[in-house]
C-alpha cells in the first residue's frame, strides 16, 4: 500500500481541491479518501472548463477513482444527496464510486440548529463542532445506522487491507481545513473540530510506514474566516481580497487576508513533515503590485514576485534541505 497526502498549511482555502485534482491525473491511485472534517469544508475546482464546489465528495470522482468519505469526516446526509445530484448535474458518472466508511459519524439536524447559535468561534455553521462533539461522547450516530446510504457504505479494514479488487492499493488523502485552524496545533479556540494534519490521514486505517509524498499547500498571503481579528491594517490587503476574490466558497463570507507568515509555514511543514510545498495565488501579488511577508515578527518588503518566491525557497531549504517548493497561479495546474 501506498499513499499521498495533500495538507493544508495555513487556514483552509489555499487550494487543495486543485492540488488533489492534478494529482489524481498524474497517478494511478485506487482511492481518494476525505479525511477529516464535514460541509465546513469547501473545495473548489476548474474541471473541463466547469466550477465546481465539493463539500463533503472527494474529487477522485472526476476522474473515475473510487472516492471515500473517510471515519475521519462527518457527514450530513442530505448535503452528501445533494452534491451527487450536482456531480450528475454537471455530467459526471458517479455510478459505484463514491463510498462512505460504515463508522462515519452523522452531522443531524440537531448539530446544525445548535451551531447555527455559534456566535464566538465564527464557525460555517454547519453542525461540524456538535457532531465531533457527540461522536467523543459516544451518543453519535453512524453512516451504517442510516437506511438511505445502505449503498455506500463500506467497511474500511476491509476495503484498504483485505481487497481483492486491487493488486495494490494507493490513496491519495485529500485534507480539509489547514494547520492554523487544526483542534490541536491551531489558534484555539479559534480552530475547526477535527485534525487536519498528517496525523488526521492516517487515523483513517493507512499505516504511517505507507505514506510517500506529502503535499503542503499553502498561498502566497493568508486567508482566515472566523471571529477573530485577523486582518492587518494595510488598505492593499482589501485589495488582495478583492483581487483574489477571497469569499467562502462554503458561506460567502469576505475572508480576512493578511501578509505570508513563514512562522506558521515552517511550524506546518516540520509537523506534517512535507516534502513538497505548493504556494499558490502568485498571480493575485502579481497584480496587486505588493509583495510582503512576515517571518517571525519582522515584516520584509520586496520589489518583485521572483525575489519574494526565492526568500521563501531559501527559507524553507534552510531548515527543511530538499523540500520542493513550488509557486503557482490561481488557474495554473501546478
Ligand atoms: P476548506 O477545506 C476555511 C473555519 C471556520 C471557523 C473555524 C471553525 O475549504 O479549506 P467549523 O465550522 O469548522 O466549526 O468552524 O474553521 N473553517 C474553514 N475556513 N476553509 C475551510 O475548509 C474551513 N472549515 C472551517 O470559518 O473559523
Ligand atoms: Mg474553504
Amino acid at each position: 500500500m501506498l499513499a499521498d497526502v495533500v495538507v493544508d498549511l495555513q487556514y483552509g482555502d489555499c487550494g487543495k481541491g486543485k492540488i488533489t485534482n492534478f494529482l489524481c491525473t498524474q497517478n494511478d491511485y485506487t482511492h481518494v479518501i476525505r479525511y477529516n472534517g464535514g460541509c465546513n469544508a469547501g473545495h473548489t475546482i476548474y474541471h473541463e472548463g466547469k466550477k465546481i464546489i465539493t463539500h463533503h465528495i472527494p474529487c477522485g470522482v472526476l476522474h473515475g477513482i473510487k472516492s471515500v468519505i473517510g471515519p475521519g469526516c462527518v457527514l450530513n446526509v442530505k448535503q452528501f444527496f445533494k452534491e451527487i445530484k450536482e456531480l450528475e448535474d454537471a455530467g459526471i458518472n458517479t455510478e459505484g464510486l463514491i463510498k462512505v466508511a460504515s463508522n462515519v459519524n452523522i452531522i443531524t439536524d440537531f448539530h446544525m440548529i445548535e451551531d447555527k447559535e455559534d456566535t464566538e468561534i465564527g464557525t460555517t455553521k454547519r453542525g461540524n463542532g456538535p457532531a465531533y462533539r457527540d461522536k467523543y461522547g459516544r451518543k453519535g450516530v453512524l453512516a451504517l445506522e442510516v437506511p438511505e446510504l445502505e449503498e455506500y457504505i463500506i467497511d474500511m479494514y476491509t476495503e484498504l487491507h483485505e481487497n481483492e479488487e486491487f493488486g495494490e492499493i494507493r490513496v491519495l488523502f485529500e485534507g480539509a481545513q489547514g494547520f492554523g485552524l487544526d483542534i490541536d496545533w491551531g489558534d484555539y479556540p479559534y480552530v475547526t473540530s477535527s485534525h487536519c494534519t498528517v496525523g488526521g490521514a492516517i487515523l483513517n486505517g493507512v499505516p504511517p510506514s505507507c505514506i510517500r509524498d506529502v503535499w503542503g499547500v499553502a498561498k502566497v498571503y493568508e486567508t482566515y474566516v472566523g471571529a477573530k481579528e485577523f486582518q492587518g491594517h494595510e488598505p492593499e490587503l482589501e485589495k488582495i481580497r478583492e483581487i483574489g476574490d477571497e469569499y467562502g466558497a462554503t458561506t460567502g463570507r469576505p475572508r480576512q487576508t493578511n501578509w505570508l507568515d513563514l512562522d506558521l509555514i515552517r511550524k506546518a511543514i516540520n509537523i506534517n513533515g512535507a516534502n513538497i510545498v505548493v504556494f499558490n495565488k502568485i498571480d493575485v501579488l502579481e497584480k496587486a503590485k505588493t509583495w510582503i511577508l512576515y517571518d517571525s515578527i519582522n515584516a520584509f518588503h520586496f520589489d518583485t514576485g521572483e525575489d519574494m518566491n526565492y526568500y521563501i525557497k531559501d527559507y524553507i531549504n534552510k531548515f527543511k534541505p530538499n523540500t520542493e517548493v513550488l509557486f503557482s497561479g490561481n488557474k495554473e495546474i501546478i
